[in-house]
């Protein structure tokens, strides 16, 4: 690798809280690579892709690992852009991955089980994480699996136990976390606070981090 490597941001968030809007408008300003997860097109994103669409049934331990592996598969072409100095942000990755398995309550699947397969990932330089309070309001919700406000109350209690752990037990997240409260906000107003955050955001060094 020669000069600085490329900066990783992700932007973490509930269903509907304007990720992608987000995360498509910085890639346009600030010319970032943007990666989606679940990546939809690759051949674990297809069967992915069916599971979420409900055309699909698979045990809640197998989805979650197909979510993980779906990251692993883009591991290596994010990792050669940001040796080549090209930024990148994600929209979603591994806390999505632990907030909704966990948020189903299923016996032994707890968060520590969650992360494992997630270990030795690249981990983001910047977490922003979006909240919105009115997302109960919002008549938005899809067809597929995960979209509904039940579901989505306990994945949003998850992301809260999630970052407060990961505060209390992992220095990292205090000097790489931001939450954005989108709550009443427009677009272009959003858009401008995370310009903000991403632009003062600068690396220390040239190391990885790796979860
Ligand atoms: P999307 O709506 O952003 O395309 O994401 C599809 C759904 O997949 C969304 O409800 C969140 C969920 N998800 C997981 O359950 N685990 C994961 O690891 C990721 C990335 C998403």
């Amino acid at each position: 690798m020669s000069g600085n490597r490329g900066r990783l941001i992700l932007i973490e968030g509930l269903d509907r809280t304007g990720k992608t809007t987000q995360c498509t408008l910085l890639s346009k300003d600030l010319n970032f690579e943007y990666y989606k997860f679940p990546n939809r097109e690759t051949p674990i994103g297809k069967i992915i892709n069916e599971y979420l669409t409900k055309n699909m049934k698979l045990s809640d331990q197998s989805i979650h690992l197909l979510f993980s592996s779906n990251r692993w598969e883009l591991q290596k072409i994010i990792k050669n852009k940001l040796d080549a100095g090209i930024d990148c942000i994600l929209d979603r990755y591994v806390y999505s991955g632990l907030a909704y398995s966990a948020a189903k309550n299923v016996e032994g699947m707890d968060l520590k089980w969650c992360l494992q397969p997630d270990i030795g990932l690249l981990k983001p330089d910047l977490t922003i994480f979006l909240t919105n309070d009115s997302y109960k309001d919002n008549k938005g919700f899809g067809e597929e699996i995960y979209e509904n406000t039940q579901f989505q109350d306990s994945v949003k209690e998850k992301f809260k136990k999630i970052f407060s752990i990961s505060f209390e037990e992992e220095e990292y997240l205090n000097y790489h976390f931001k939450n954005v409260n989108v709550t009443g906000l427009g677009i272009e107003e959003v858009n401008k606070i995370i310009v903000d955050i991403v632009s003062n955001h600068q690396l220390n060094n040239n190391e990885y981090l790796y979860y």
